[in-house]
């Protein structure tokens, strides 16, 4: 059921949670799978929903930087920085976890991912849930384990079923899922990029910022972190504009049951199905998973997509696309 984010559907969803249901909840990034971060009945529904195995840690999301100490057992220095340069916004802090809290949420890690979303009804979310005595929410993105992110309410029903009360918040603006990085090790971990480029997070904490393989631990799991995954049924592939018009010529009128996402309109017939590649970062990521969504949904076998340029604003975006491609 999917409910207009009014007052009155906020408030009905906080109570929900609270007798330990599972709502859809948007983001700027995403949709999540929200469920009282502090019920561990209710949080394995989510993972139950999702397909999800149960050791792969969801993220805790929060009204603000007041709630992370009934969260988090230490918070480092860098990690106040960033979440005072970043939040609320899409940027989630792994930490050192309280003993015995969301610990079905934490599938098994000492460590709790903590996020404050930006948007205005996660936010009136997370207050009307203070209010009932819910400290934060956990939510992984609302789609079955492995497929594409869902980034409006109609993608969350089609995912999850009508059962599901989901609150309406329009398009996510980001249209990736946040930036996560682990606080700790002693100094920032980047286990997913984001919106939010390295040199602002490097900027924003005064040191620099490392990848999970430089590390001699391994890192925690994450399943956003798998290679294959944001997967849609479509064979996705990655290729450069100059390949692309190279293999549309040679097929010719053979062309078909195409998805394109490109920049150029190509010269193709009704068996290519178009959508133009923005030419910037953002308003790529803001389409995405919805466009690789809609070609998947018209049937074609292949999404051929123009590989972005090898620059540093759109680091999510090729990270979404390697992995939905492999
Ligand atoms: O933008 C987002 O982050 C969205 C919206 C709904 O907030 N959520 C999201 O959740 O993407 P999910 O579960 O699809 O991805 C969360 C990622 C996973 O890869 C998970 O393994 C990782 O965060 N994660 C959560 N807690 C962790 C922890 N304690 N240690 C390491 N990784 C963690
Ligand atoms: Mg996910």
């Amino acid at each position: 059921m999917i409910l207009a984010a009014d007052p009155q559907a906020v408030e009905q969803a906080a109570q929900a949670l609270r007798d330990g249901h599972l709502v859809g909840m948007p983001t700027e990034t995403v949709y999540g799978l929200a469920a009282d971060a502090s019920s561990d009945a209710a949080v394995a529904q989510i993972f139950l929903a999702k397909g999800r195995p149960a050791n792969h840690p969801l993220i805790v999301h929060v009204a603000g930087v007041a709630q992370v100490p009934l969260f988090a057992a230490q918070v480092p220095a860098f990690a106040h920085s960033l979440m005072a340069a970043f939040w609320p916004g899409p940027l989630t802090l792994i930490l050192p976890r309280q003993a015995g809290v969301a610990t079905a949420s934490a599938g098994g890690q000492d460590s709790v991912g903590l996020r404050c979303p930006v948007h205005p009804v996660a936010q009136a979310l997370l207050q009307a849930c203070l209010r009932r005595g819910v400290l934060g929410l956990s939510a992984p993105s609302a789609n079955r384990f492995g497929r594409v992110s869902p980034t409006t309410a109609a993608h969350v029903q089609a995912e999850l079923g009508p059962a599901l009360l989901v609150l309406d918040g329009g398009e996510c603006e980001v249209g990736i899922e946040s930036s996560i990085i682990d606080c700790s090790r002693g100094q920032p971990v980047l286990l997913r990029p984001g919106q939010i480029t390295r040199a602002q997070i490097q900027a924003a904490c005064g040191l620099a910022l490392l990848d999970p393989d430089s590390l001699a631990q391994a890192a925690p799991r994450a399943s956003g972190t798998l290679a294959s995954h944001y997967a849609p049924r479509a064979k996705v592939r990655l290729m450069s504009a100059t390949d692309i018009a190279a293999k549309l010529q040679a097929l010719g009128p053979h062309a078909n049951n195409l998805g394109l996402w490109s920049a150029q309109k190509p010269d193709a017939g009704a068996g290519v199905l178009w959508r133009q590649q923005p030419e910037t970062a953002k308003p790529a990521a803001h389409m995405l998973f919805s466009v690789l969504r809609e070609l998947d949904a018209l049937g074609v076998q292949q999404i051929w997509v123009q590989c972005p340029p090898d620059t540093p604003d759109w680091e999510g975006v090729r990270d979404r696309l390697q992995r939905a491609a492999a």
